[in-house]
């Protein structure tokens, strides 16, 4: 039985959650895995009308039977995480099948006290991150004085890596930044609040997937970011500090890549950007205040609105490319029924030379113009549309043209935010 993997081909927000959610729910999925990010994230599943946003779980946690899994990959806040679990069990959520791994990083508050100071250090070059303590947590996992899962439940280890923790940091807090020293006490002690509650979920999750695998259990592995955010792959350094590409999904989960079966990349009829950083395809007129508007493009996490832009199949073909793509799922064909002619960047003119693929350095792709070629528009709403054939003939063209030239065929086609509201499989 596969192993899956859901992705975003673009900048995020393209509907991981709800991509991942159908598949939960349409095919027996016996294990739903982060193995990426942290709270950083926002994916929206929207079940019969209703709507809940994850963060750092995985959206498995809404599918009764599967088991949710943060895997090692993951940087975990405890407070982030017992606060979305609270939030989902009073909303009646059972949320007893999830387990964290032992070798996940921590959050803790002082990741994000760091995250936060240093981008206003920034200035004007800031990232315009989420302030959740995500490059922090991971600079200190790669500077080796992170402190993982494992480690709250020994408190003499778990203040001996405090304090090592902290020790540099603390001469930056008072001496660049101004700032008062972090206490290890507190932070101690603001750790050991959650260990009694998390040691009941904490096991060695590569082991428990690789077993999962060989007794013929399906795992989906959720994306969180996006490849274009990824660090080595995406618009450095505007990007977020982990691989969201399929690589690191294998690091991510402790999973080996001759086990994964199919990716599928997510990715939007148009394009949207949260933060600062190059984006060709970026509107500063009335049809990207429209796309933000329809769209409804405001961030999940932290309520900043999105740029938007048109397709860009550069970027596709490049999310196929890197991740290894074995399909695309197309996201919010819907929110372009009103168009009259939809623009779609095929290649990018830098310095009066066509490039199709993505330039080599970030100094080009800063530069980049797209080149566009148009479409005509369906001014139907296909909301309603439940099969290819359904969709009026415009927008029939404009998918064929995509999935021509993005890199990958398409898996499927959302026409709205519902579960039901999907078009799978776009045709014979
Ligand atoms: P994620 O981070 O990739 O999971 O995506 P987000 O949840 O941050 O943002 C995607 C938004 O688009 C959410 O509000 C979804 O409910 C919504 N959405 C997903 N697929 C579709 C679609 O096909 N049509 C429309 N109109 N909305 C969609
Ligand atoms: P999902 O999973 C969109 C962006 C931030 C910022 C950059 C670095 O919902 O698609 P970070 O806090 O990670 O250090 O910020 O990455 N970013 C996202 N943008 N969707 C996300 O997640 C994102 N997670 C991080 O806006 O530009
Ligand atoms: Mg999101």
């Amino acid at each position: 039985m596969p192993a899956i993997v859901v992705l975003g081909a673009q900048w995020g927000d393209e509907g991981k959650g709800k991509a991942t959610d159908l598949l939960a729910t349409t095919d027996p999925i016996d294990y739903v895995v982060r193995t990426s990010g942290g709270h950083n994230a926002g994916h929206t599943i929207v079940v019969n009308g209703e709507k809940f946003a994850t963060h750092l779980l995985p959206s498995g946690i809404l599918t009764p039977g599967a088991t949710s899994v943060i895997a090692n990959g993951v940087v975990v806040s405890p407070e982030a995480l017992f606060r979305e679990l609270d939030g989902l069990i009073e909303r009646g959520v059972d949320v007893a099948n999830l387990v964290v791994s032992s070798n996940a990083h921590i959050i803790a508050s002082y990741h994000s006290t760091i995250d936060k100071v240093s981008e206003r250090f920034l200035g004007k070059n800031q990232i315009g991150t989420t302030g959740r303590g995500i490059g922090p947590a991971y600079a200190d996992k790669v500077n080796r004085v992170g402190i993982r899962v494992a480690d709250l439940f020994d408190e003499k280890i778990l203040r001996a890596k405090v304090e090592a923790a902290l020790d540099m940091k603390n001469h930056v807090l008072t001496k660049v930044y101004n700032r008062r020293a972090v206490e290890v006490e507190a932070v101690v002690e603001e750790l050991l609040a959650y260990t009694e509650r998390l040691r009941p979920m904490v096991v060695d999750t590569s082991l428990l997937l690789n077993q999962a695998l060989d007794a013929g259990k399906t795992v989906l592995f959720e994306g969180a970011q996006a490849t274009m955010l990824d660090v080595d792959h995406g618009t450095y350094p505007f990007v977020t500090s982990s691989n969201p590409v399929a690589g690191g999904v294998c690091v991510g989960a402790g999973v080996g890549p001759t086990r994964i079966d199919r990716v599928i990349g997510v990715i939007k009829a148009y394009t949207t950007r949260v933060g600062s950083g190059p984006f060709p395809t970026e509107l500063f007129d009335e049809d990207g205040a429209n796309l933000q508007r329809i769209g409804g493009e405001i961030g999940v996490s932290t309520g900043r609105t999105r740029r938007c832009g048109w397709y860009d199949a550069v970027i596709a073909r490049y999310s196929a490319r890197v991740n290894g793509l074995t399909e695309f799922f197309l996201t919010k064909l819907d929110v372009l029924d009103s168009w009259e002619r939809i623009p779609v960047c095929v290649a990018y003119e830098i310095d009066g030379v066509r490039h199709d693929e993505m330039p080599m350095t970030q100094t080009e792709f800063h530069n980049a113009v797209p080149i566009y070629e148009y479409f005509e528009g369906w001014k139907t709403d296909i909301s309603g549309c439940r099969t290819f054939e359904d969709l009026p003939k415009n927008a029939q063209v404009y998918v064929k043209a995509l999935e021509e030239i993005s890199g990958a065929p398409f898996w499927g086609i959302g026409v709205g935010p519902g579960r039901e509201q999907t078009i799978v499989p776009p045709r014979d």
